[in-house]
Formats: C-alpha cells, sequence, structure tokens
C-alpha cells in the first residue's frame, strides 16, 4: 500500500492505526487477566490474538517496505540508526506473538505460564515501541519527509 502523495504528514495513518491497536491491546489484556484468574478459557483469546496480530502483521509491513526505504538514506537509516532499532523491536514483537499463538494452539490452560509471559512480554513491547515512534521517531521521519519532497 502506498502512503506517498498526500498532503498530511506522512505518518498519520499508522499513528491513527497505533490508537486503534491501543483500544484493542487494552481488551487483548483484560481477557489475558481473566483467562490467567482462570475465569474464561485460554482458547477464548485465540480468535482475538490472530486478528490483533494480522492487523499488526500488515501495519508492520507498511512501517518495513514502505516508510522505512523511504527514509534508508537518511541519518535513521545507519548503522545504529533509528530503523535498525525499529526493526529489531519489530521482530521481537512477532517473536512474542508468535510465542503466545502456539502456546494457545497447545491448548494452554490457565494458569499458562507458557501462553501469559510471551502475551505479556508483548503487550509492554508493543506499547513501548508505539509510544517510541509517536513521540521519537515519526515526528523526525515526518520532518525529513517534509524537506526531501
Ligand atoms: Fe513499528
Ligand atoms: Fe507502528
Amino acid at each position: 500500500m502506498r502512503r506517498g502523495t498526500r498532503s498530511h504528514a506522512p505518518t498519520r495513518e499508522l499513528r491513527q492505526e497505533h490508537r486503534r491497536f491501543l483500544r484493542r491491546l487494552a481488551l487483548l489484556e483484560k481477557r489475558l487477566d481473566q483467562a490467567e484468574q482462570g475465569e474464561i478459557p485460554m482458547g477464548r483469546l485465540r480468535a482475538m490474538a490472530r486478528r490483533q496480530a494480522r492487523d499488526l502483521e500488515n501495519h508492520l509491513r507498511v512501517e518495513e517496505e514502505d516508510l522505512f526505504p523511504r527514509l534508508a538514506h537518511t541519518d535513521l537509516g545507519h548503522p545504529g540508526g533509528g530503523i535498525g532499532t525499529l526493526l529489531s523491536e519489530h521482530a521481537l514483537l512477532r517473536k512474542y506473538l508468535n510465542e503466545f499463538l502456539s502456546a494457545l494452539d497447545a491448548g494452554a490452560a490457565a494458569p499458562a505460564g507458557e501462553a501469559v509471559a510471551p502475551a505479556r512480554s508483548f503487550l509492554w513491547l508493543i506499547r513501548d515501541h508505539i509510544d517510541k515512534e509517536d513521540t521519537v521517531y515519526f515526528p523526525r521521519m515526518d520532518a525529513l519527509l517534509a524537506r526531501s519532497a
């Protein structure tokens, strides 16, 4: 999906997606808490987690395949630059999410550390990642792209 020729900031749609993710992550966390307390089966999380994983993958791919390559020539794309940090976090997000989904697929029942631990790591990291993109990297990227437009 190309997001190039827009009059608004290039990262605007991604930041709007972040808002939606944060709302849905709060619900996922609530269900996780309930499953951990044995109030609902871990399996009830599966459909919700799979949907969120699919939407997140689409979001990460737009960043990786559209946004980041447009900034590869800037200092953000240099070794040790911000894009490398964000890509490392994307890899970790996918790892935690896959571990969580695999544990749910394996039929983990509450209390199930093998499902809960990666889910908690995922929730912590994605919120930190979104905050970092919203407050540090995306404003910088928008400024760089506006300059080169
Ligand atoms: Fe990202
Ligand atoms: Fe993002």
